[in-house]
């Protein structure tokens, strides 16, 4: 955390900076991560209510964006309401694009049930998710925005809803912990990665080994913050700041400057969202 950085600057494409874990801090949050390099944060919604938060958040701060959007874990509560306000919000200064979105099949409903309880629940769940995951892909193709995707143990349903939308809108998947095979199929669709710290992870293997192989045209760093902070602050809250050490494990494992993946993670940020 010492060496300056030249000019090139690092953005946190993915924070959820309006959870309550920042409530206390959140102005010494944004002052520590400007200080580190991390000139610019997208903070990500996650259902109506904290998209709303995001948008004002990124209206109040020079350095803040929002992206708006209901997550896959949230659709079992959403209200078509809540779409419209959605497609209010799409419309409002420093919107940066609409997600997170997706799907998610580690998250179901019915843990505490029997399998045979469980399975209409889960059923009607995944129709939800695809139901959202469709509807807002829509909503950003019509405004010409790209999606920030949370993809978790659905990868299938995932390329398959997102192959119809090839040429229309792109996606990054956010988070990203899968193979460099994995990378190349949804780069091939002309989507994009971005990772968090569980780069820095001892058990990140393989993740580790897409970083290196993986061109520079392709990913973005983000920390998903409050989650996932990288070592050495691993099980703490993470905050923006952070992703300055997921820039620098990504310069260490590619062998190049902390100015290069600042530099070139900053460039496909900019033509990625509308900043
Ligand atoms: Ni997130």
């Amino acid at each position: 955390m010492t060496a300056k950085l030249r000019s090139e600057m690092i953005i946190d494409t993915h924070a959820h900076l309006d959870y309550s874990d920042f409530d206390l801090d959140r102005l010494e949050i944004l002052k520590r991560a400007e200080e580190a390099g991390v000139t610019r944060i997208i903070s990500i919604g996650t259902n109506a209510v904290t998209s709303s938060n995001a948008v004002k958040l990124a209206q109040e701060h020079p350095s803040v964006w929002a992206t708006v959007g209901i997550h896959p874990t949230e659709v079992d509560e959403a209200l078509e309401s809540d779409y419209e306000i959605l497609r209010k919000l799409v419309g409002e200064r420093k919107v940066a694009g609409v997600g997170e979105i997706g799907f998610d099949y580690h998250h179901l409903p019915g843990k505490e049930l029997t399998p045979d309880e469980a399975a209409p629940l889960i059923a009607q769940n995944k129709v939800r998710q695809e139901y959202w995951f469709r509807k807002q892909l829509d909503l950003a193709a019509e405004h010409q925005f790209n999606v920030v995707i949370h993809q978790r143990e659905a990868w299938e349903d995932t390329l398959r809803v997102m192959r119809e939308y090839q040429g229309k809108v792109r996606g990054v998947y956010h988070c990203f912990g899968g193979s460099y095979e994995q990378a190349m199929e949804v780069i091939a669709m002309g989507n994009l990665i971005s990772f968090t710290g569980i780069i820095t992870f001892k058990n990140a293997k393989q993740v580790q080994e897409t970083a290196q192989r993986i061109s520079a045209d392709h990913f973005m760093v983000e920390t998903d913050c409050p989650y996932l902070a990288p070592v050495p602050h691993r099980g703490k809250r993470c905050e923006p700041f952070h992703t300055r050490l997921v820039a620098e494990k990504l310069a260490e494992l590619r062998s190049v400057s902390l100015d290069e993946i600042a530099r070139s993670t900053s460039k496909v940020a900019e033509s990625f969202f509308r900043f």
